[in-house]
């Protein structure tokens, strides 16, 4: 059983509600300010929850704020996580910067309370007419430490733990959370490790998953430099998946090359669609996950595939093969229209992919799996990089989201909320 004292969990005393009932049955004394809270788990001591939140207005307007908001407190099979560490993915600009055209905004409030006002287009008000009016909490994922637990003994079981925690909110000072949003991280795991412990390591697995469920042998991957790109290809040296990756930069095909990656082909070379289909022939690829969307890279994929396979035909077909490709378009890093020259035959898809779907079809028992490979390998397979740290408010300056609004490899910001 963890117990921790005042000293150690900083604004918050809390005591377990094992230990409650074993002071209640034998009488034995606690210090005072732990006896003060035994009627609840958490007391907060003049402590504040702060929380970035994003805002549609009917004036066109985005604002971005960083709100106080009250201290959650949990319901039986819940905790409430003090948020130590929470990284600004791609996926959570979204939400952040809605449809804004953020070269419009401004900074408002003052240095502790800033406030970000951004023009929104019309297309962009009518894309996002569902959220107007609504203010959203925003960050898909983080970790921290679970400072206070409902009654059911899998919450209790967590008290004092860090955890990693998914289902956004996280960029807030403390999130309550159900048990199974929850990843408790390894003793000695800190805070930072695990802050990206869902978003990209679970999709990283969800497509070596997809990949077996679907009946392919061997992966593609664009923007493969990416943070996520480098857990994948962590995960395909150590499974032996053989993974060829698409990069659009020389300097993000050294990057994977020092990570001992065996086919990086470079979008950008003259040679590309030779090398595309030369990789694509040593490895068996009929499956390939894009982040970029926007732009003709999908349909040069599945014409290098369709090559590979007319050439292993005995007999020509004037509908061209009958071996099934595949492109799941997973990011928008590229928010132009997908186009397709269709020169790849008949027998080929072009689908989304977003890890909540896909997680829902893998069903508990692989997703229980996969988790528990996320927390073992957090420091290695799984691990993150971060170009900077700020705080809540410093998330929200001109300068700081200039930098985290790149999405360039290597320039993932994390939040530290505390
Ligand atoms: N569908 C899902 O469930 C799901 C889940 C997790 C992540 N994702 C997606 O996974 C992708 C990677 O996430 P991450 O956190 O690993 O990103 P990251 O570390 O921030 O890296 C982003 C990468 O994308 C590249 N990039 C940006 N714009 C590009 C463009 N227009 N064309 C080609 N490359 C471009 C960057 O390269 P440069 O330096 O050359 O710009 C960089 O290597 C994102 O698109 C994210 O939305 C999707």
């Amino acid at each position: 059983m963890h117990v921790h004292g005042p000293e150690t969990c900083g604004e918050y005393i809390y005591l377990p509600f094992s230990l409650q009932r074993q002071a209640a049955s034998t009488g034995q004394a606690f210090p005072l300010e732990w006896a003060a809270v035994q009627c609840r788990e958490i007391k907060t001591m003049s402590e504040k929850n702060l929380q970035i939140q994003s805002l549609l207005k009917e004036d066109s307007t985005l604002e971005i704020a960083l709100v106080e908001v009250p201290v959650p407190s949990p319901g039986a099979d819940e905790v409430v996580v003090r948020v130590d560490a929470a990284p600004i993915n791609p996926s959570d600009l979204g939400l952040l910067f809605g449809a804004a055209d953020m070269r419009t905004a401004t900074v408002g409030g003052h240095d502790d309370r800033p406030v970000i006002t951004a023009q929104v287009p019309e297309n962009g008000m009518r894309m996002m007419a569902g959220r107007v009016g609504q203010p959203l909490a925003v960050g898909n994922e983080g970790a921290g430490l679970v400072v206070a637990a409902g009654e059911s003994e899998a919450a209790q079981a967590l008290l004092g733990r860090t955890v990693g925690v998914f289902g956004g909110e996280m960029y807030s000072r403390y999130r309550r959370a159900n048990v199974m949003q929850c990843l408790p991280l390894h003793e000695g795991t800190t805070a930072v490790q695990g802050a990206s412990c869902f978003v990209n390591p679970m999709t990283a697995l969800g497509m070596v998953e997809t990949m077996r469920m679907e009946d392919h042998a061997a992966l593609v991957h664009t923007a493969a430099a990416s943070n996520l790109g480098q857990m994948l290809n962590r995960i395909c040296l150590a499974d032996g998946v053989p993974l060829v990756n698409i990069v659009r930069k020389p300097e993000q095909e050294k990057i994977l090359a020092d990570l001992g990656a065996a086919h990086v082909v470079n979008s950008s070379a003259d040679d590309f669609m030779a090398a595309l289909t030369a990789a694509l022939q040593k490895t068996g690829a009929t499956l390939a996950f894009d982040a970029i969307g926007g732009g003709r890279l999908v349909s040069h994929i599945l014409s290098a595939m369709e090559s590979v396979a007319v050439a292993n035909m005995s007999e020509y077909s004037r509908y061209g093969s009958a071996v099934h490709k595949q492109v799941y378009i997973y990011g928008a890093l590229d928010l132009a229209p997908t186009t397709l020259q269709r020169s790849f035959g008949f027998a080929w898809g072009v689908g989304g992919w977003l890890l909540p779907n896909f997680l829902q079809r893998a069903g508990t028992e692989r997703m229980l799996r996969m988790r528990q490979r996320v927390a073992d390998e957090i420091t290695t397979t799984f691990a993150s990089h971060y170009s900077r740290e700020v705080s809540l408010a410093e998330a929200l300056t001109l300068e700081a989201m200039g930098g985290y609004g790149r999405q360039a490899t290597g320039e993932k910001y994390l939040i530290r909320p505390q």
